[in-house]
C-alpha cells in the first residue's frame, strides 16, 4: 500500500492548519485508548466539478458514533458539512478521500479521560483504488479470517471508532501474511459478518444477499447505495444470515466500501468463485455505482454535494 498522498491543509475546529502541523501528544487519550471516531468519504470528479458522495449520511454516522461513545461533538452538521466541502476546495482537489476525525486529545491520564479535549479534524487527500491496481476489474483473493468479529455489546460496531479497528488490523495482517488481499470476518455465531473495512455481498443460486445487521458489522453507506442502485436496475438484494459455506458455493461475491467501492472477490480460501472474475451481477452493480458516484447519472437520490 502506498504512503498517504498528502495535501496541504487540514480543517481543525473552525480553521485550517498545515498538514504537517496536525500533531498530537504521545499521551493523548486517542493514542492511549483508541478514542477516535472517524469517517471515510469519497469525493469524485464529475462533469460538473468535484462532488462529495453521501456526505450527509457519513456525517450523520459520525454524529451517531460520537453519541454512542458519549463524546460531546462541538460542531453541528452544517459546520461539519461546510468543513468537508471547504477542505476539498482549499486543497484544490478534484477526486479525493476525506477522513473526518473526532478524537480525545491530551489532558487526562486515566480511562475516564477527564480533561482530554474533544478535537475535530478534516483531512483529505487523493487516494486511488483501495485494494490495489486491477482490484476493481479482476477481483481480489480473500480468506476467511481466523480472527472473529467482536460479540455485540462488547464494541459498538455500528460506530466507527479507531480502537475497534485493532480487530480489522489483525484480520488484514494475517490475510496479507498468508498471501491474500483481504479477509472475511465471521461473527461470534460463526456466520459471515464483513471484511476488514468493507461489507460483503454474496450471489447464490442467482439471488443476491448481504448479512443482516446483527451488531457485528458496520451499516455501510456504500452497501446502502448498492442496495438502492441495484433495486433501480431490477436486482433485489436481501439481508439474511449467511453461513460460511455459502461463500464456497457462491456464483459471485463482492465487497463494498467507500474506499473499496464495489470490488469483486475472485477466490475465497483459494476456491475460485464463479468464473474467478467479476460476474454479471457484480459488474452491473459496480458500473451503476461508479457511474452514479462519478456524476454520469442524474442525482435522483440526492447523494452528491458539490465541492466546486
Ligand atoms: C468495518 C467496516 N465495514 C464496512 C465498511 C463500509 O462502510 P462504508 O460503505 O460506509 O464506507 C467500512 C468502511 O467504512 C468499515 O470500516
Amino acid at each position: 500500500m502506498a504512503p498517504i498522498n498528502k495535501s496541504e491543509w487540514i480543517w481543525k475546529d473552525g480553521s485550517f492548519i498545515k498538514w504537517d502541523d496536525a500533531q498530537l501528544h504521545l499521551l493523548s487519550t486517542a493514542i492511549q485508548f483508541g478514542t477516535s471516531l472517524f469517517e471515510g468519504i469519497r469525493c469524485y470528479d464529475s462533469p460538473s466539478g468535484p462532488q462529495v458522495f453521501r456526505l450527509g449520511d457519513h456525517l450523520r454516522r459520525l454524529v451517531d458514533s460520537c453519541r454512542t461513545y458519549g463524546l460531546a461533538l462541538p460542531h453541528d452538521l452544517g459546520t461539519l458539512t461546510k468543513a468537508c466541502v471547504d477542505a476539498v476546495k482549499k486543497n484544490g482537489l478534484a477526486s479525493c478521500y476525506l477522513r473526518p476525525v473526532v478524537l480525545l486529545g491530551y489532558g487526562g491520564a486515566g480511562l475516564e479521560a477527564d480533561g482530554s479535549p474533544v478535537e475535530t479534524y478534516v483531512p483529505c487527500w487523493s487516494w486511488g483504488t483501495y485494494l490495489g491496481a486491477g482490484a476493481l476489474e479482476q477481483g481480489v483473493h480473500a480468506c476467511v479470517s481466523s480472527w472473529q468479529r467482536a460479540h455485540p455489546n462488547t464494541y459498538p460496531l455500528m460506530a466507527k471508532a479507531a480502537g475497534q479497528y485493532l480487530n480489522s488490523q489483525l484480520m488484514k495482517w494475517e490475510a496479507k501474511r498468508n498471501g491474500f488481499q483481504e479477509a472475511i470476518g465471521l461473527s461470534p455465531s460463526g456466520l459471515v459478518s464483513e471484511g476488514t473495512g468493507m461489507n460483503i455481498f454474496v450471489v447464490w443460486r442467482g439471488k443476491c444477499y448481504t448479512p443482516a445487521l446483527d451488531g457485528t458489522l458496520l451499516p455501510g453507506i456504500t452497501a446502502d447505495s448498492v442496495i438502492t442502485l441495484a433495486n433501480d436496475i431490477g436486482i433485489a438484494i436481501e439481508p439474511r444470515q449467511i453461513p460460511r459455506e455459502m461463500l464456497y458455493g457462491a456464483d459471485e461475491i463482492f465487497f463494498t466500501g467507500t474506499a473499496a467501492e464495489v470490488t469483486p472477490v475472485a477466490t475465497v480460501d483459494r476456491r475460485v468463485i464463479g468464473a474467478g472474475a467479476a460476474g454479471p451481477i457484480t459488474r452491473a452493480i459496480q458500473q451503476r455505482y461508479l457511474d452514479y458516484a462519478q456524476g454520469k447519472l442524474p442525482d435522483t437520490h440526492g447523494w452528491r454535494t458539490s465541492a466546486a
